[in-house]
């Protein structure tokens, strides 16, 4: 019996114990209910007793000096591994896992949709100047088109972006087409704040410019987006007018009217606006420097703070921007 505590002892200072996997290996072979040494623990009483003299002394001097191996290598459990070492079970310090704001996993999804039909993501500056937001998107001077987006003025020539159109401007300027781009970004707008509306909300804009681009492109492609992302629905185009489209658009998505919220959103009608578009207007193309004469192209933008609100019931758009971890929460795991 002394022979084989001997052993023991000399197989647990060999140990290797450099991770706390090693360490926790060590603590199972050595000291827990099922080691060799608790064996002959269990033992003990079936022993004469002057055996248990000698051999009890032998007994609790190896258990010390194992126990002193492991406490020595007690640092390798840091905190947030297994604490609880008194029975098998395994507490774990729990950390706090993150999760993705609303608004991030709507724009992920979007990016990933036109991703498949080859869109790339760009990007362009928040603090904007009057060129790429207004003058070369074909909106003129004191043009009342301007009042349509009242904007945050940093001085005479900057401003905060109102919209991310202005990344279309500035993709035409720096690149030859085919151009095939999805830009998503935060855009701000100088209105009364309130429970549907927001002083900054979140676009995407996509643009597409080819040899031939045409209207039915643009209306299959949004087709195809707004099946992936709502599923099989009815779209609709209205008319209607933006400075850097024509003609231009306004796109619809058929929700009905079957339950209270969908009848509130859609005012009665069914209907939901969810983007605007257009095939770009000749001017725009020119001032970016491309040949409307050989190339054509077609724009969209959403806002995708809304899409949020509708998907997760929010009904404040507030909520989303007040880093309230109690709301935060609720995104865990999507
Ligand atoms: N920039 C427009 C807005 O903020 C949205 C828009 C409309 C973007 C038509 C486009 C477009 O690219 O073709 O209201």
């Amino acid at each position: 019996m002394q022979k084989e505590l001997e052993d023991i002892l000399e197989k647990a200072k060999d140990y290797q114990i450099k991770t706390k996997d090693e360490l926790e290996n060590f603590r199972l072979k050595f000291l827990s209910k099922k080691s060799a040494l608790q064996t002959i623990f269990d033992n003990f009483k079936n022993f004469s007793v002057e055996e248990k003299k000698t051999l009890g002394r032998k007994l609790n001097e190896v258990k010390q000096s194992l126990e002193s191996i492991f406490e020595s290598h007690k640092h390798l459990y840091d905190d947030n591994t297994i604490k609880s070492l008194a029975d098998n079970s395994v507490t774990v310090n729990a950390i706090e896992i993150g999760s993705q704001h609303p608004i991030s996993i709507i724009q992920n999804e979007i990016i990933g949709i036109f991703d498949q039909l080859g869109f790339v993501v760009s990007e362009g500056p928040e603090i904007e100047d009057d060129w790429h937001n207004f003058s070369a998107l074909n909106f003129p001077p004191d043009h009342p088109a301007r009042d349509m987006q009242d904007t945050f003025f940093v001085d005479k020539e900057y401003a905060l972006r109102t919209h991310t159109s202005s990344v279309q401007v500035r993709v035409m300027e720096n690149n030859k087409p085919p151009i095939r781009i999805i830009a998503p970004g935060r855009v701000y707008r100088n209105e009364a704040v309130s429970a549907r509306s927001n002083s900054f909300f979140h676009q995407i804009e996509g643009l597409v410019i080819d040899e031939e681009s045409t209207f039915a492109d643009m209306k299959q492609t949004l087709y195809h987006f707004v099946s992936k992302l709502f599923g099989e629905r009815e779209i609709r185009f209205r008319a209607s007018y933006f400075p850097f489209t024509e003609p231009s658009a306004e796109m619809d998505i058929y929700l009905g009217t079957e339950t209270e919220s969908d009848y509130r959103l859609t005012k009665g009608t069914g209907w939901l606006e969810v983007l605007g578009c257009g095939m770009l207007d000749p001017n725009v193309l020119i001032n970016c420097g491309i040949d409307p004469e050989k190339y054509s192209g077609y724009a969209f933008g959403l806002g995708i703070d809304r899409l949020a609100m509708l998907r997760y019931g929010i009904k404040d758009i507030r909520q989303m921007f007040q880093n309230d971890v109690r709301f935060l929460h609720q995104f865990k795991g999507l």
